[in-house]
């Protein structure tokens, strides 16, 4: 099997967050918890994507996974394209769209973003939006190629990447890999995400963002994102922080988040 296909049957399997509600999948009731379980443990995500901005505007959005940001987008009042490589991450997307009548809004679309181009139509965005996605696609920089062709000049790149010098990083080696840092990269795929084995996750400096995103001029990378959360109890919706971390005043919780977070949030223009 190809890399591309093992990144589909990983995500086909389990598509992200869908444990975040124990509601049946497609129900209202499903997707209103994914979202605020998801906006309770990552809040930076709102902030980040500031959906009221693209009111009237075109967004086009890589890698939709449930679709939590695509359905703000278009509650927000932006015109969204959104695209998946998982179909059954897609249909639940589709699906969610239909179930808060916003299927009008939303353009979906099927496919691997490295070959962007052969299944959606030339148009220029005014924001593409790519959520944890990048990293995980066998060849990042084809999908940074292919983002810039939906560009011009008053288009705004927003993405997150996982944070190479990060706590959770650390965390992997020291609890799975017991310190065999030769071992890192399988490990970091294995364990990056909630259902072990990932094919494919690959992490980044900030000197390899610069890299990827050659000939796009950064505006902002700020880093987020410590979990801290006890993961028994927050499987079950119980949220309990590891002792490290309860006692850490929230000042230098902060000061750390700042510096070892997982998520790289990255804003960036064509220079
Ligand atoms: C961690 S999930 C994030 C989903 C969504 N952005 C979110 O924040 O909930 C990663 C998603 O990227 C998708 N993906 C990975 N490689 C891709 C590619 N080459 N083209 C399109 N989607 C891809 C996966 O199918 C998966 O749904």
């Amino acid at each position: 099997m190809n890399k591309i296909d093992e990144v589909k049957n990983y995500w086909d399997n389990r598509p992200c967050n869908v444990r975040h509600s124990k509601e049946t999948p497609g129900t209202e009731l499903f997707y209103n918890q994914v979202e605020a379980k998801k906006y309770f443990v990552e809040s930076h995500i709102p902030v980040f994507a500031d959906f009221s901005k693209w009111k009237g505007k075109k967004v086009l959005e890589i890698g939709c996974g449930l679709g939590t940001e695509t359905i703000n987008f278009a509650r927000a009042g932006a015109e969204v394209t959104a695209i998946e490589l998982s179909t059954g991450s897609l249909d639940l997307a589709k699906m969610r769209a239909k179930i808060f009548g916003l299927q009008d809004k939303i353009k979906f679309f099927q496919g691997n973003a490295e070959e962007l181009n052969t299944f959606i139509n030339f148009e220029q965005f005014d924001l593409i939006w790519s959520f944890g996605v990048i990293h995980h696609s066998p060849n990042p920089e084809k999908i940074i190629q292919q983002i810039r062709y939906f560009m011009n000049s008053q288009t705004e790149l927003r993405i997150m990447l996982y944070y190479k010098y990060s706590w959770k990083v650390f965390w992997i080696l020291m609890k799975y890999g017991k310190g065999k840092f030769w071992k890192l990269k399988k490990l970091i795929a294995q364990y990056s995400e909630a259902q072990i084995g990932c094919p494919v996750t690959h992490v980044y400096s900030k000197s390899d963002v610069k890299k990827l995103l050659k000939g796009f001029k950064i505006k902002e990378i700020h880093i987020k994102h410590i979990f801290s959360w006890k993961i028994p109890e927050y499987k079950s919706n119980v949220y309990k922080k590891v002792w490290y971390f309860k006692w850490l005043p929230k000042k230098i919780f902060n000061w750390l988040e700042k510096r070892f977070g997982w998520h790289l949030c990255v804003k960036a223009v064509l220079q």
